[in-house]
């Protein structure tokens, strides 16, 4: 059972469909996909690249710098160059705090 951080509120999002916090040391980009809040390590696995300005297409995100494509949900490395999977965050909203488990 994750501990949950209050991390961020919904407001911070402005008008964005994403938000970079910290979660301790590790950068985590929230994705607020219709009326629901993912987050994940904002590092690809392939070349620990940031995610952050890639694409969002059917439920992934796109690396910016090589095209690798990641389940929003899953972590899943869903094409190369990238293997290995992303870290993923449980997310729970409460009125306007978005906790983020770890
Ligand atoms: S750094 Fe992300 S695909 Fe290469």
């Amino acid at each position: 059972m994750p501990d949950f951080e209050e991390i961020a509120s919904l407001d911070d999002f402005g008008s964005a469909d994403r938000l970079e916090v910290f979660v301790e040391d590790t950068p985590v980009l929230l994705i607020r996909v219709q009326d629901q809040i993912l987050a994940i390590e904002d590092v690809c696995t392939h070349d620990g690249q940031p995610l952050t300005n890639g694409c969002i297409e059917e439920g992934a995100i796109v690396c910016p710098r090589h095209g690798a494509r990641f389940d929003l949900v899953t972590g899943k490395a869903l094409c190369m160059p990238a293997t290995k999977s992303i870290r993923t965050f449980e997310v729970e909203v409460r009125g306007q705090k978005i906790y983020v488990g770890h």
